[in-house]
């Protein structure tokens, strides 16, 4: 990377790539990538992450059908709405070709809820999703792309089952990983005016 501005123009076209070329997404990229994630912050350091790649088809296609019907329950849709809406929604078009991704990251943290821990629920993810920006980052610097999904939640003992993962660790994310089919870009996001205060609640903006 040259400067400061390429890093930024990284953060600003990073978007979430749902359809993927079949080109082989080289190990020592991944490889990459997975530093890249394992370089973010964490709660006390603790480092909670375990990344857990998946290439093998058989393994892509149990966890991809869990996928699909997470995604349909989650939007209330039905497999053939998903068919047909899948030219023009790329979240439709990925719950239906999940398992074509050409890797898979499932990212899991261990379940341990401290005694008198106030963080509660804020603690795994706060610990697991900056590094699974970095990891989103770095793929788009390196020419490949991704999204963090989360509708593996509606079944995500049985997928958990399938890979293998102990009863004490969560899922919380699996990235879909490989060359695009779409593009990375410009984006659509509220103005920061429209989001941000100054000193108190509801102020507007003064910078
Ligand atoms: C917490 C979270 C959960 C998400 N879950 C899913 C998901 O299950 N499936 C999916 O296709 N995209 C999922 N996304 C991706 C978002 O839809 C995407 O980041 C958002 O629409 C912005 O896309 P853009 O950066 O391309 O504009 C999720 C994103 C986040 C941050």
């Amino acid at each position: 990377m040259q400067n400061k501005a390429d890093f930024l123009d990284i953060i600003y076209t990073t978007r979430a790539i749902r359809k993927f070329t079949q080109q082989r997404v080289p190990n020592e990229s991944v490889r990459k990538i997975l530093e890249a994630a394992t370089q973010a912050p964490s709660g006390g350091n603790r480092q909670p992450w375990r990344f857990l790649v998946i290439r093998d088809q058989d393994q892509k296609e149990k966890i991809g059908a869990a996928y699909l019907k997470g995604a349909l329950e989650y939007q209330q849709k039905t497999l053939q709405q998903f068919k047909e809406e899948q030219e023009h929604n790329s979240n439709s078009y990925l719950s239906l070709h999940f398992s074509e991704s050409p890797v898979v990251i499932v990212v899991c943290a261990e379940y341990r809820p401290l005694v008198g821990d106030k963080l509660g629920i804020l603690s795994q993810p706060s610990s697991i999703y900056p590094a699974v920006q970095n990891l989103l980052l770095a793929a788009n610097y390196m020419g490949l792309g991704g999204v963090l999904t989360t509708n593996h939640r509606y079944h995500e003992a049985e997928i958990k089952t399938s890979l293998g993962i102990p009863e004490s660790w969560v899922i919380l994310t699996m990235i879909p990983l490989g060359y695009p089919a779409e593009k990375h870009g410009k984006k659509s996001r509220q103005p920061v005016e429209d989001v941000s205060f100054s000193d108190f609640w509801d102020q507007e903006a003064e910078f």
